[in-house]
């Protein structure tokens, strides 16, 4: 009984400091949930869920305790009660509940999170079997490391056992594109932690690093490093991150994390649960493409490459109709918005400037003549169709899936280490000291030659390789070393 008092002292503090927020927030407001406490939610049966739990787990009461679920009477059986139909659903204690609480149940309070985030990139991220990196992780490597490696980001298939309980193998999962069994897709706790469900702790930037970190995406190293990386870390405790709306350059202004140029609001943009809307290329494909973003009634969305026709607002679109069309421009000036509440117009168009150059770099010099080749090479019979047999796929894809993601990566979001160092000194390194003598090796010198006069040779950053290096270029080099490290420094 004590405990459940305390709940209720912290109901009425919260109240009260509920009612002091209200006043001053006038104007900007954060989204409320759809309904009506003790109606649409704090049945009151749930208490006994409450009281046995409080002492079963108490780790977990107490996260719920404290969180405004518990708070403001949302309880344990308001998310994991199941309908009859619910195959998920197993007697417990004379209540039918389930271990899953789904986007889907979390919508029937939090719709318009739900229909954010339910089109976008994050909800389809359990889709991955189709791809070479699930060919690599199921075959190369090995299924228990795709269910313990890949599922845990990217999100299982739930399965259910005949006790209506999930099954060991798919579950724990908090994947981000988990597909859940009542259909729904996506897992709200990817970033949400239970119990607490708070939208300070999502909005630090070790909430996205879970997934977005490693030699292939390396975001929160690249942030880590970046100017808004330090800025965050040096000044956290000015950060604001339990504010109500969160407005970047209104309740904050130290730095941005993650989720405030990818979610949350600035005074001109308004905050959305789907990560892709500014978002004007994609790094992630071996040749990098600017992307518009198609929006259908059914809540689905899809992208479509610049220079593909593009469909208007009214058309129908794989059995839907087209509600909302941002063109790449469209998605980045969203992006821009959020810039603009700390920076200048120059400091966001030179930012854009320098990383378009990178991804021009790396698409033109790098990806496309490579790919060609490799096209050539298969075409001709001289590599088999069938990926990561043959040792000059594998340098091909550390290439563009490792070190030409890491340059882009760090140039999209300001970490020059990324670009440089682990990224397209790399690609260059392997390009030139790997790729090259290897196409040498499975086409023979002739046919390899010719291939790098067709596809290389044109391309002017590649002269020095063909021609040597420029003279001017090495004398100046040698001269510089002289002057710092003194005679014969440059060997
Ligand atoms: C009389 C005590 C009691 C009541 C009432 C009760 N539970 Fe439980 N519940 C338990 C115990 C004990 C466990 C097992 C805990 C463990 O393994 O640590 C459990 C497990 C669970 C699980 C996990 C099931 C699993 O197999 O892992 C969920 C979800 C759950 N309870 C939710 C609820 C909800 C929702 C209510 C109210 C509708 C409720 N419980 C009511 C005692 C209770
Ligand atoms: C806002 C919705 C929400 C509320 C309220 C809530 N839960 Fe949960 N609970 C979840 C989610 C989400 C999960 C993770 C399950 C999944 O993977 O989908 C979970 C998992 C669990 C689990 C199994 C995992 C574990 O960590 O042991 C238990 C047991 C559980 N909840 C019990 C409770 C009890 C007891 C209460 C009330 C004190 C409660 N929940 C309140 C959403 C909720
Ligand atoms: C039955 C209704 C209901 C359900 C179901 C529900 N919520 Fe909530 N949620 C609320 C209420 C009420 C609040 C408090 C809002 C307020 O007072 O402004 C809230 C607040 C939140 C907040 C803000 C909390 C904070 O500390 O910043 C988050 C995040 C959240 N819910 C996520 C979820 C997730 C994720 C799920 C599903 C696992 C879920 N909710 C399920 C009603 C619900
Ligand atoms: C640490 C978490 C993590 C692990 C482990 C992981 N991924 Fe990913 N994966 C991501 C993230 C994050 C992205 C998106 C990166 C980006 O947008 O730059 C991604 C991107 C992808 C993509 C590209 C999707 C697209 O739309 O182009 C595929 C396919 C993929 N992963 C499959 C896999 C497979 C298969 C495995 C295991 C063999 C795996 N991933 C392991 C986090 C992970
Ligand atoms: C990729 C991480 C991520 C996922 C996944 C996610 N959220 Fe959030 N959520 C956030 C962040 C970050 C915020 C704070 C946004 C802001 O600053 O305006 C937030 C805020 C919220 C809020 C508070 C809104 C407000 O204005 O007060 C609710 C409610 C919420 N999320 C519900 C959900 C639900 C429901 C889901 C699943 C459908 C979900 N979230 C999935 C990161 C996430
Ligand atoms: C200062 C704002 C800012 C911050 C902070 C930031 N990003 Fe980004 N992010 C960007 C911009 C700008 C792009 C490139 C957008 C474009 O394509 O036009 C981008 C691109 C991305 C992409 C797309 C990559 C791809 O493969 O297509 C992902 C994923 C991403 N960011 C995740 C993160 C994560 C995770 C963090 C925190 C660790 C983060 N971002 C921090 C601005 C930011
Ligand atoms: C549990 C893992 C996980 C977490 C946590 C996570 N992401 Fe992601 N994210 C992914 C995966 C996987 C993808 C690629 C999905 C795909 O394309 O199939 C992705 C894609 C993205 C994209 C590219 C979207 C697009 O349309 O191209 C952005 C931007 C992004 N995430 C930002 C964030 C931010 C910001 C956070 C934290 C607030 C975050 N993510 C948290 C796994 C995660
Ligand atoms: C919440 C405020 C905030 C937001 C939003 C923000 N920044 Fe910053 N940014 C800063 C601060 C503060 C600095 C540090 C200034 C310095 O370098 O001394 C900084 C530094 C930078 C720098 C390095 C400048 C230099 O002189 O080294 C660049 C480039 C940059 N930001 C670009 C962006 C871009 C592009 C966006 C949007 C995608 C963005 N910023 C969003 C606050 C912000």
């Amino acid at each position: 009984m004590g405990i459940r008092s305390t709940a209720r002292r912290h109901a009425l503090a919260l109240a009260l400091l509920g009612v002091a927020a209200l006043l001053t927030t006038i104007g900007a407001h954060a989204e409320r949930p759809v309904g009506k406490a003790g109606k649409d939610w704090g049945d009151p049966a749930g208490e006994a869920c409450v009281t046995c739990h409080a002492s079963q787990n108490p780790g977990l009461y107490w996260e719920w305790n404290r969180s405004q679920h518990g708070q403001r009477g949302v309880n344990c059986l308001d998310c994991h009660r199941a309908d009859a139909k619910d195959k998920d659903g197993f007697q417990h204690h004379g209540f039918r509940v389930s271990i899953i609480v789904s986007p889907k149940d979390c919508s029937r309070c939090h719709v318009k999170e739900f229909d954010e985030m339910d089109g976008s990139h994050h909800s389809k991220g359990g889709e991955i079997l189709a791809s070479l990196d699930n060919l690599l992780g199921e075959v190369v490597g090995g299924p228990a490391a795709v269910n313990a490696g890949c599922h845990q980001c990217h999100g299982a298939e739930i399965e259910i056992g005949t006790d209506g309980k999930p099954t060991p193998q798919t579950w724990p999962n908090t994947g981000i594109g988990r597909i859940n069994p009542d259909g729904s897709k996506g897992s709200c706790t990817a970033c949400h932690a239970r119990h607490r469900f708070s939208k300070a702790q999502a909005r630090t930037p070790d909430t996205c690093g879970k997934c977005h970190v490693g030699p292939d995406h390396p975001q929160i190293e690249v942030y880590n490093e970046s100017k808004h990386g330090i800025l965050y870390r040096a000044k956290v405790d000015e950060m604001q991150l339990d504010s109500d709306k969160w407005v970047a350059g209104v309740d904050y202004f130290a730095a941005p994390t993650c989720a405030t140029c990818h979610m949350s609001a600035s005074p001109g943009e308004g905050p959305t649960h789907n990560v892709g809307e500014r978002i004007s290329w994609t790094l992630r494909p071996a040749i990098s493409k600017r992307i518009n973003l198609v929006k259908l009634d059914n809540g689905d969305e899809f992208d479509v490459p610049e220079g593909e026709p593009l469909p208007k607002v009214g058309d129908k679109q794989k059995g839907a109709k087209v509600t909302e069309v941002l063109s790449w421009e469209q998605r980045r000036s969203k992006m821009a918005n959020i810039c603009r509440a700390c920076h200048t117009a120059g400091v966001v168009e030179g930012h854009y400037r320098q990383f378009d150059d990178v991804v021009d770099l790396y698409n033109e010099k790098f990806a496309k003549p490579i790919a060609a080749i490799m096209a050539d090479l298969e075409k001709s019979g001289t590599i088999t169709k069938a990926p990561f047999d043959e040792k000059i796929e594998w340098i091909w894809w550390e290439i563009w899936h490792h070190e030409g993601r890491r340059a882009r990566h760090g140039a999209s979001m300001s970490g020059p280490d990324y670009t440089w160092w682990h990224g397209l000194y790399e690609v260059a390194k392997h390009t030139y000291f790997e790729f090259i003598p290897e196409l040498k090796e499975v086409a023979g010198a002739a046919e390899a030659n010719r291939l790098l006069g067709e596809h290389f040779k044109p391309i002017a950053g590649h002269d020095w390789y063909f021609s040597g290096l420029n003279k001017d270029q090495i004398e100046k080099v040698r001269k510089g070393y002289e002057e710092r490290y003194g005679k014969g420094a440059l060997k």
